[in-house]
């Protein structure tokens, strides 16, 4: 059992791994776009192209992610810092805010993001407080541009120097 001092630790030691950010999106049963920033994405597999994300059981959203079985991640690239904020603030027309359209396939897409994936959902799995949604990739746009990056709660971009 993690006591209070553990949590701390746990927390800060999350906040220092660097990640990407990313914007994921779907409709509701009305036609209506949703959609929330996430740093949970993950690549999972090549052969059927995987991907996998995690909302929190608290999110307005996740019942909509659960019924329509598809949506779509937006990774985003140095110049959208301003679409992080409006996708993670409460009380807000997030859709108002932006740039966006109706893909062929009827999905809500931003536009600016560096990789576009327009998934099927393939599995969900209940974990803790919140639920893994893992896609099956039906669709992409990839662009040449630089990441947007996450750490210690500041977004921007980092010149990466070493080659792994
Ligand atoms: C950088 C960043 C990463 C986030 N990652 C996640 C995530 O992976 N999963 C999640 O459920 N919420 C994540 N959040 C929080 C949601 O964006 C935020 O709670 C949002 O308001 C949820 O949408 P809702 O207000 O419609 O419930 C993240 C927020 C930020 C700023």
């Amino acid at each position: 059992m993690l006591n209070k001092a553990d949590e701390h630790l746990f927390k800060a030691a999350l906040g220092n791994y660097p990640t990407g950010v990313a914007i994921v999106t779907t409709v509701d049963n009305e036609g209506h776009p949703v959609g929330l920033t996430i740093n949970s994405f993950t690549s999972l597999s090549m052969d059927p192209l995987l991907v996998l994300w995690s909302i929190d059981h608290k999110s307005s959203s996740i019942h909509t992610f659960k019924e329509t079985g598809k949506f779509v991640v937006h990774l985003l690239a140095e110049d959208q810092n301003e679409l992080v904020r409006i996708f993670s603030k409460k009380d807000l027309d997030r859709f108002s805010e932006i740039n966006w359209s109706f893909s062929a396939n009827q999905l809500p897409i931003i536009e600016g993001a560096f990789a576009v994936f327009e998934c099927e959902t393939f599995q969900t799995i209940e974990a803790g407080d919140h639920t893994i949604f893992i896609g099956s990739v039906k669709n992409m746009q990839v662009k040449e541009k630089s990441p947007l990056l996450y750490h210690r709660r500041t977004v921007g971009s980092i010149p990466l120097g070493f080659h792994a």
